[in-house]
């Protein structure tokens, strides 16, 4: 079959190598793609939500499946607009629906959905620019750090944690009275503080069946031991040590089966991935976020360690067979370590040529924000090369990856050294 792939980060070329694998995937079309998807398949130069190209491509290319990367153009209605259109309606997209991909789009409508269907999360309240002053008495009811979350896409920077109560109050201002997020502000969601340790469950469903892919943690801070800016994520480890058997077992009773029951309840259309946020607060699993996608850096350790053939695996979801297919995980665990354009997450250069990827053996370099031109690898964006290694352990896992990066080279390269630190 011939099949497109929506996106361009390292998340992508992860699919597309996975899919790349299959004997079922006849010709492999990514849009718009990175220089790692150029190895492994045709980039075509458009953009995800694109929809009216991304139509003509599928037209033209007779394209069998799409798979959705990123969450904007599921939030933008990608799959509806295929449902739409008599010409295209019979394509299968992996990706849930607009009305489902609101669980990634508005916190407050997460939240809703949980608290309707039992979920575990942090206790919240929501506000808007007319109740600006309820969203002060409601800070001042709570104990600091004070997490608040601007309700719409907001590029991963709209949750901002304080100490201080004035600065709190003063950040819900800026969110909410003077648009600090644009339209994504104009709700803000204040929760709960919730302390533990993080760590991430991907779920397949087509809508009906489940299965459950495997755990992993990812690193989000610019800094070391988990310090400075948020970023889209600066490295993932799989499977996570301390997510033992009874604490997997927690996830799937009183988090995985409720949301898939609740999206048979409340009639959202989802057949794709769940990208479940979790915090361990003593024991127990809370949600954290939901997140309509497979996450990125976390892709890039959960499907090298899926032995499947993932083209059987999205063509069980798209035709409501899940249940059909058992998953096969490598034993091995699998880490990745992402190398980043210097600056990051803030203002950074862009055009850099990179070298001693081919000299990379002993690892897979999934690449991210790079781009050929000229017939080399340039860096084109922040997060620009992501180093994955397997190991019986983690931390051989870990230094295989850094053993990797040292033969890479660019012009203000940079990436954290103590991925794993805290594990
Ligand atoms: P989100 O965009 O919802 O994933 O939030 C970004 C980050 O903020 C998360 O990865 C957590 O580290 C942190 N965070 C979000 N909500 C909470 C919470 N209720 N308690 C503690 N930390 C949180
Ligand atoms: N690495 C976090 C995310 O993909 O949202």
């Amino acid at each position: 079959m011939n099949i497109l792939v929506l996106g361009s980060g390292g998340r992508e070329h992860t699919f597309a190598w996975k899919i790349a694998q299959s004997p079922l995937c006849n010709a492999l079309y990514v849009a718009p793609g990175n220089s790692g998807t150029a190895e492994v398949a045709t980039n075509v130069n458009i953009g995800v939500t694109d929809f009216e190209s991304i139509k003509e491509l599928v037209l033209d290319k007779q394209i069998d499946l799409v798979v959705v990367g990123p969450e904007d153009p599921l939030v933008q209605g990608v799959h509806d607009f295929f449902l739409k259109d008599d010409t295209i309606k019979h394509i299968p997209v992996i990706g849930p629906q607009k009305a489902a991909a609101e669980l990634e789009g508005s916190k407050e409508f997460a939240k809703e959905f949980m608290y309707r269907h039992k979920i575990p999360t942090a206790a919240y309240e929501s506000f808007t620019k007319e109740t600006v002053e309820a969203g002060y008495e409601f800070l001042e009811s709570l104990n600091p750090p004070y997490v608040l979350k601007a309700d719409g896409l907001a590029a991963g920077k709209g949750v901002v944690i304080l100490n201080d109560i004035d600065e709190a109050k003063a950040e819900l201002k800026s969110m909410l009275v003077d648009a600090k997020f644009g339209s994504a502000s104009t709700k803000v969601v204040i929760e709960e503080f919730l302390d533990g340790i993080e760590l991430s469950c991907f779920v397949l469903t087509d809508g009906k069946n489940y299965k459950i892919l495997p755990t992993a943690k990812d690193y989000k801070r610019i800094g070391e031991g988990d310090t400075g800016l948020n970023t889209g994520g600066m490295g993932a480890v799989s499977p996570v040590p301390f997510a033992t058997d009874e604490f997997l077992n927690k996830i799937e009773e009183r988090i995985v089966k409720p949301t898939i029951e609740g999206f048979k309840k409340d009639r959202l259309p989802y057949v794709g991935f769940v990208f479940i946020g979790l915090i361990k607060v003593g024991d127990d699993p809370k949600v954290i976020e939901y997140n309509v996608r497979m996450g990125d850096p976390e892709t890039e350790v959960v499907f090298p360690r899926l032995k499947n053939d993932l083209v059987e695996v999205l063509q069980a979801m798209a035709s409501g067979t899940l249940d059909t297919i058992d998953l096969d995980i490598d034993h091995r665990a699998a880490t990745t370590i992402m190398v980043v354009s210097g600056g990051y997450p803030e203002a950074y250069e862009k055009g850099k040529e990179i070298t001693g990827i081919a000299n990379i053996k002993d690892s897979i370099p999934f690449h991210a924000g790079a781009q050929l031109q000229d017939g080399k690898v340039v860096t084109s964006g922040g997060r620009v090369i992501s180093i994955t290694s397997y190991g019986e352990t983690y931390q051989e896992a870990i230094k295989k990856s850094y053993q990797s990066i040292d033969k890479l080279n660019f012009d203000k390269m940079y990436y954290r050294k103590d991925i794993g630190f805290d594990l």
